[in-house]
């Protein structure tokens, strides 16, 4: 799987782009005071790179040694920087209890045996009254896989997400918004087109 990602983000072109995911940065862009953010399966790093320009202190991972290059490269031309860009999966990684002020997961689509496990995992280190925000491809999204693959996204329905599942994975929040949806994604060479999400926003309790 990790040879996957490598070989999509080979290239010298960004894969999904250099612009932060549009659903990320709406909800970013309500937030007064920038903080700690953490930035599970960041990949090359457009999502980081927005927060860092906004005056966040970001903390990153994923396991493709080729996305943390080519985001320390993005962060460089921007000229920001990541705070932490951990090589890593989730599973390796270890934070104090209530450490980051926000977290953003935006399609991290973990396999059903360890999503709940993860998501629980990354909201005991979110601080309480801090902010959640996810954005995946939900079950709906073969469907419109099927109309237009270049919306790209898993294959495979044990990757995607529902809103019922994620609400459970997450229990102790407040939602300011939770659905299920229909988006026009335009994101570099790899979602490009209507694709079936889940959405959340809010707080920790
Ligand atoms: C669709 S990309 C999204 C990247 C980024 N969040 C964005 O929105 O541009 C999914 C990312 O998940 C990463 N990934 C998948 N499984 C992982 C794992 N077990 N640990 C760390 N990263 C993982 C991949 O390397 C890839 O960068």
């Amino acid at each position: 799987m990790l040879q996957f990602w490598e070989d999509r983000y080979a290239g010298s072109t960004y894969a999904y782009g250099t612009h932060p995911n549009e659903f990320f940065k709406a909800q970013l862009d309500q937030e007064i005071v920038p903080g700690k953010i953490l930035l599970p399966a960041e990949g090359e790093g457009r999502n980081g790179v927005y927060a860092a320009q906004e005056g966040w202190r970001v903390e990153a991972y994923d396991w493709s040694p080729t996305a943390h290059k080519k985001a320390l490269r993005l962060a460089e031309q921007q000229q920001v920087s990541f705070e932490k860009y951990h090589i890593a999966s989730l599973e390796e990684l270890q934070w104090p209890a209530e450490h980051f002020d926000l977290i953003a997961c935006i399609f991290v689509q973990y396999p059903s045996a360890y999503r709940r496990q993860n998501h629980q995992k990354l909201a005991r280190s979110l601080r309480s009254g801090g902010t959640f925000i996810l954005e995946a491809f939900s079950q709906k999204h073969p469907e419109a896989q099927a109309q237009n693959p270049r919306v790209g996204g898993p294959r495979n329905m044990d990757q995607l997400y529902s809103l019922e599942d994620l609400l459970e994975d997450f229990s102790g929040f407040e939602w300011t918004l939770a659905e299920e949806t229909h988006t026009h994604l335009e994101e570099g060479l790899y979602h490009l087109g209507e694709g079936a999400v889940v959405r959340l926003a809010g707080t920790k309790k």
